[in-house]
């Protein structure tokens, strides 16, 4: 098998990962709450001068909440449900960010009334109601930015404006008597072109610039998400992002905005879960057939979104026998033909596998148990498992 999983985990936590998953009839997600821990002392290690805020729709089960709020993480909610949830295991709205620019006005206001303060926005609507709802609040203006090019998730287009629409915003912010403080970006998810973090802050030091020919100084910069998890295109490590990064910050910024924030969701949980399905069905179109059609017992709709455009790939792993063969199309249990997650892009699986035999789904601890219908076809969301320290005091 071409996957080797210390490429990817410690022997330790898989071993802990693999031994756990024995216990449990597929499909399912193991999430490794040590891996998360060993992620965000990192990241803070990388980035020591920045306020963390994690990304909470990348997995919002309420045992990483735990881990990352012991941790003092903040977080960055795109839902009044997912504030709930923060608020429910004492998390203080202090360190909580509302960072979706669509919202409802009276979702602005429950926000407010439950302690939020600060705000992201790109569009006048938005901040009309901000200012409504939540008088004297803090607001930040997201920007366009490029690097969809290179973002396995783009991001760019629906969120943010340009920035000469996001500097009539702040002034409209100050007429509104709102705190208007900064400016936030997001150059795409599982971004691998570090650069782009570059044409984002001049975006932002030309922002800051023509503002202060206004007497106005802003406070923060929040460079949003975009930090990799493993896939199979490997991407540079976090330390060379921190490195560019921090150069380019302070390339254009002389004297560093007090308040500079990151908003990781993938990068924190993504190599933390590993998604396990069993082979339900092995097919072959016809008597010639160079093809195998291999149908797993989770898919598009239950977990594996991602591979919408085959735009995450991620690492397969299996225990089958046998010699590495590309001829494997892989696709879900549902009666939907969108349901496929990998047929241009072949992850090699070994030649003897068979119905009933896992596979597992390496670097799946992002944006796939939050991620899926809640019984389309009949089939219900995946469950899943915690193993770690935390999981352990439980
Ligand atoms: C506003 C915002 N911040 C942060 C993130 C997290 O990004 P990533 O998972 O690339 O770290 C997202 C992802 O959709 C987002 O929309």
């Amino acid at each position: 098998m071409s996957i080797d999983p210390l490429e990817y985990y410690s022997q330790a936590d898989f071993d802990l990962m693999l031994s756990e998953s024995r216990k449990h009839k597929t499909p399912f997600l193991i999430f490794n709450l040590d891996i998360l821990r060993q992620k965000y002392n990192e990241l803070h290690c990388h980035f020591p001068y920045v306020r963390i805020h994690y990304a909470v729709k990348a997995n919002p089960a309420v045992e990483i909440l735990k881990v990352l709020d012991e941790l003092d993480s903040n977080f960055d909610i795109a839902s009044v449900n997912e504030l709930d949830r923060l608020l429910s295991i004492g998390v203080d709205p202090s360190r909580i960010s509302f960072g979706n620019t669509i919202k409802k006005a009276e979702d602005i206001h429950y926000a407010y009334e439950k302690g939020i303060r600060l705000f992201a926005s790109d569009s006048d609507h938005d901040l009309f109601n901000i200012a409504r709802e939540a008088p004297g609040s803090k607001v930040f203006f997201r920007i366009l930015t490029d690097g969809g090019d290179s973002a396995d998730w783009p991001l760019s287009r629906k969120f943010g404006c340009h920035p000469d629409l996001a500097t009539d915003l702040i002034l409209l912010a100050l007429d509104l008597k709102l705190i208007p403080c900064g400016i936030s970006f997001h150059v795409g998810s599982q971004q691998r072109e570090i650069g782009y973090w570059n044409s984002a802050l001049a975006k932002v030091r030309y922002i800051f610039d023509y503002l202060e020919t206004l007497g106005l100084k802003m406070t923060l910069i929040n460079m949003g998400g975009g930090f990799p998890a493993s896939y199979i295109s490997r991407t540079s490590p976090m330390e060379t992002y921190s490195e560019e990064i921090t150069r380019y910050l302070k390339e254009d910024f002389s004297e560093r905005p007090p308040e500079i924030i990151i908003e990781p969701g993938r990068s924190l949980v993504g190599d933390a879960g590993i998604l396990v399905t069993e082979v339900v069905l092995i097919a072959e179109k016809s008597h010639h057939a160079m093809d195998k059609w291999l149908y797993v017992d989770t898919g598009k709709f239950n977990g594996l979104t991602e591979t919408w455009g085959e735009a995450i790939k991620y690492p397969l792993y299996t225990e089958a026998p046998g010699e590495d063969s590309s001829d494997y199309i892989i696709a879900g249990p549902t009666c939907d033909s969108q349901d496929v997650m990998y047929e241009s892009f072949r992850n090699p699986l070994p030649s003897g596998i068979k119905e009933g035999d896992r596979i597992y789904w390496f670097s799946t601890g992002a944006y796939t148990a939050s991620y899926a219908s809640v019984e389309f076809n009949g089939f219900k969301p995946i469950p899943v498992y915690f193993v770690g320290q935390r999981a352990k005091e439980k």
